[in-house]
């Protein structure tokens, strides 16, 4: 709400006032996290958990550090990859060695702990602090850090599904590109790969020109200021087309399908395949 009422009155606000309305949105939504941290032990008794990542990490993924919107999304994202399996005939307890690849704190990786005894988990992040809530509080599954640009530690041909939530909605082309490539090495020939991204439906919130250069170039990535300090800079928002991704995507693996707001009824899932028979 409030993040629509800024896209409308931003072009009317003078430069000048930007780096001070800036300043004071990070401090308040710091203020804000370490608020509704107080209450977190209280609401976890409601929860069924045993422990929940403390509210800035909460926020760092979900954008709010509200526990009840945190745990609906990751919940969500599970049956929404569990729903797009079965598409294709299967599911997630059919796979041996599963990615999780930008999990964060672990919003998705929570709810498929009851699959752990016949699936292999894994989870990467650049964010360290997230991974080391992770490590220590989804001990059902294997955590580790990635730099931003550069090998994972895994050797090739690793995993049989692969999935990134919201992480190809935050990457410059340069940066998809690299992370395309590495995503095909360590995912076994004919394994399985879902992305989402941020589709025409997410486009909404965007002023007419770059719309327009979405629909002209297929490919859009904003920089804002908004969260200096919070993100690293290479951390941003991209949008894209159905048909860049066909297109360009396909360069790396065969697209399978391509399901408009397939994640959360918001953004669109990519599923995506490496050439070759699945070996298991
Ligand atoms: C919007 S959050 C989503 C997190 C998680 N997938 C979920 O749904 O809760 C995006 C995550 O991608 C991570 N990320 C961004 N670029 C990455 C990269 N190159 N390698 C690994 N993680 C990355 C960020 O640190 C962040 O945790």
């Amino acid at each position: 709400m409030l993040k629509r009422v800024w896209y409308k009155i931003r072009p009317f606000v003078p430069k000048w006032f930007l780096p001070g309305i800036r300043w004071s949105y990070r401090n308040y939504m710091r203020f804000y996290c370490r608020s509704v941290g107080l209450f977190d032990r209280w609401h976890l008794r409601k929860t069924g958990f045993s422990t929940l990542p403390p509210a800035p990490l909460r926020y760092r993924v979900h954008g709010s550090p509200k526990i009840e919107g945190f745990l609906v999304v990751g919940k969500t994202c599970r049956d929404d990859i569990e729903s797009t399996l079965e598409q294709l005939g299967k599911r997630l307890v059919d796979f041996s060695r599963v990615l999780d690849f930008g999990c964060g704190c672990g919003r998705t990786m929570m709810w498929v702990k009851e699959h752990a005894r016949h699936v292999r988990f894994f989870g990467t992040d650049t964010d360290a602090e997230a991974v080391a809530w992770c490590q220590a509080c989804l001990p059902f599954a294997e955590f580790r850090v990635n730099d931003p640009l550069s090998k994972l530690v895994y050797p090739d041909d690793q995993f049989d599904l692969i999935y990134g939530v919201s992480v190809f909605t935050q990457l410059d082309e340069a940066y998809q590109f690299y992370w395309l490539e590495e995503l095909r090495r360590v995912v076994k020939p004919g394994g399985v790969v879902l992305l989402t991204v941020l589709g025409e439906h997410c486009w909404q919130t965007l002023g007419p020109a770059d719309q327009e250069h979405l629909r002209e170039t297929g490919f859009l990535f904003r920089v804002t200021n908004r969260m200096k300090g919070i993100f690293p800079e290479w951390y941003q928002t991209a949008y894209h087309s159905q048909d860049y991704v066909l297109r360009e995507f396909s360069v790396y693996f065969k697209v399978l399908a391509y399901i408009p707001r397939g994640l959360s009824d918001f953004q669109d899932m990519v599923v995506l395949q490496k050439d070759g028979l699945v070996s298991t």
